[in-house]
Formats: structure tokens, C-alpha cells, sequence
């Protein structure tokens, strides 16, 4: 793993977009693997700011998201899906059809996992595949206890992360119980992948994604035994990790920021 550590957020996002960017130059026609949540908020603006400004396209990629809530549409505001639409997909030039996500109001939600398993497959595998981090260290929607070989499957939401998802869904109006999502084996399959996160709410998962060993009650531990993982993290979530030797310590604009 390599651990890259920036001095606050706003430089770890930047580092982020700097390797998504990387990704694109090296493979225009990548397959990229996308992801949802606060911690990726600022990193699709800084994606669509790039964009704009002719740095950046995705004309050739395609994508494939890592997880939707079951019950909800792609119409339905709260669903990954309108927030992918709303924070990238209508601000970057994607082309119709190439973007993707579980479809949350699938009849038969398992067979959907499988097909989506499949269509990845049948797209080649993922080329670059960004995460996010969960407060009890889920990746995706894998919460503690997944199968570290886990694929594409419906799982069963957390309480702690039905709590800390509440926000996007408006006052006394809970998240699903259920979601479709990639599994741990789906992620460990993607040809690089890079894990953002920010902020102090994640410290204790870091460590332990990091330092602790590898355990379905961690399941982003797993990606120590990914060959080519990047952990981007501010100071704040690298707050408990005790290693310090081991890490970069990244200065933006400077420094061994190895993309
Ligand atoms: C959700 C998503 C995860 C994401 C996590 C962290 O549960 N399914 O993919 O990593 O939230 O979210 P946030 O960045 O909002 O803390």
C-alpha cells in the first residue's frame, strides 16, 4: 500500500484528481470504478473543474459504480444514481450509455448483482477504481464481516451506516436497509485503486485499514493485498497511524507526490 499523507483535505483531493488525471493520460479508454459519499463530493468538482477546463476528458471511459441502495430508482433524488448525475456524469463528457450503476428498482435485486458482476467482466475488469472510506471501515457497501472474496451481492446496511448516510436523506427519513454493491473481491480484481479520505471521523478506520491486520471486520484491509493500492489521506485521518516512517508525507507542489 502505498500511503500518500497531505496537509488538509483540499490537497488530498487535488492529490486524488492529480492520479484519476494520470489514469486517463496513460489509458483514455479506461474502465474507471466510481464512488459516492461526502469524501468524494469535492473530488468530482475537482474532476468537472479540469474538465472544464480541457484537462480532462472521459470520452473514451466508461465507469461503473460501486454500489446502490435497493428500493431506490435512478429517478428518485436520493439514489447514487442522481448523485453520480448530478456531481460528475452531466458536468463531464461521458458518452450516452457509458456509465453505470447497480439499478436499485430491479425486480429481482440479486440477479441484478450478478448481471453487473458480469458486465464489468465483459467490459474487461476495471482499470482505476476509486473508494471511499466508512466510519467501521466498509469499502463500497462490504461491511464488517464481508467476504474478503466477496462479488457483486446484495448486503445488509449497518445500523452506524444507515446513521451516518441519514443526512442525504432528509429529516425522519431513514436509508434503506439494503443495497447492491460490488464485493471485495469485485474491488481486489480492479487493475489499480486509489482510497480518499479526509477528515478526523475516519482516523480509527485508517489505522486499522492500514496497521491492523488483515480481517472481514475491516474489509478495507483487504486491499493490503492488492498490488497497486493508494491510500490519499489529509493529516487529520492519518492522525493514528503510528508508522510515520513508512508513509510519504506529501507537500503539494512539491515533494514525492509519485502519481
Ligand atoms: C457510503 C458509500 C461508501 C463510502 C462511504 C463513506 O457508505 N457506500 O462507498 O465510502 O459512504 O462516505 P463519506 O465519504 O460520506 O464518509
Amino acid at each position: 500500500m502505498k500511503v500518500l499523507i497531505l496537509p488538509d483535505a483540499a490537497a488530498a483531493v487535488a492529490t486524488a484528481a492529480d492520479h484519476v488525471e494520470a489514469a486517463l493520460a496513460r489509458l483514455p479508454a479506461a474502465v474507471l470504478g466510481l464512488a459516492t459519499g461526502g469524501t468524494m463530493e469535492p473530488l468530482h468538482a475537482a474532476l468537472a473543474a479540469r474538465h472544464r477546463e480541457g484537462r480532462l476528458s472521459f470520452a473514451r471511459a466508461r465507469s461503473f459504480n460501486l454500489d446502490e441502495y435497493v428500493g431506490l430508482g435512478a429517478d428518485d433524488p436520493r439514489s447514487y444514481h442522481a448523485t453520480m448525475r448530478d456531481q460528475l456524469f452531466s458536468l463531464v463528457d461521458f458518452a450516452p450509455g457509458a456509465t453505470r450503476l447497480p439499478d436499485g428498482a430491479a425486480p429481482d435485486p440479486h440477479a441484478e448483482a450478478l448481471a453487473y458482476e458480469a458486465a464489468i467482466a465483459a467490459a474487461g475488469g476495471i482499470d482505476f477504481q476509486l473508494l471511499g472510506l466508512g466510519r467501521n471501515g466498509h469499502i463500497g457497501f462490504n461491511e464488517p464481516t464481508s467476504s474478503l472474496g466477496s462479488r457483486t451481492r446484495v448486503k445488509t446496511l449497518a445500523a452506524s451506516t444507515r446513521e451516518a448516510n441519514a443526512r442525504f436523506f432528509g429529516q425522519g427519513k431513514a436509508p434503506p436497509t439494503h443495497a447492491i454493491t460490488m464485493g471485495l473481491g469485485t474491488i481486489l480484481a480492479a487493475r489499480e485503486v486509489l482510497l480518499l479520505a479526509t477528515g478526523e471521523a475516519k482516523a480509527e478506520a485508517v489505522r486499522a485499514m492500514v496497521e491492523g491486520p488483515l480481517a472481514a471486520v475491516v474489509p478495507a484491509s483487504v486491499l493490503q493485498l492488492h498490488p497497486r493500492a493508494t491510500v490519499v489521506l489529509d493529516a487529520a485521518a492519518a492522525s493514528r497511524l503510528a508508522l510515520g516512517d513508512y508513509y510519504h508525507l506529501v507537500h503539494p507542489g512539491g515533494g514525492p507526490a509519485a502519481v
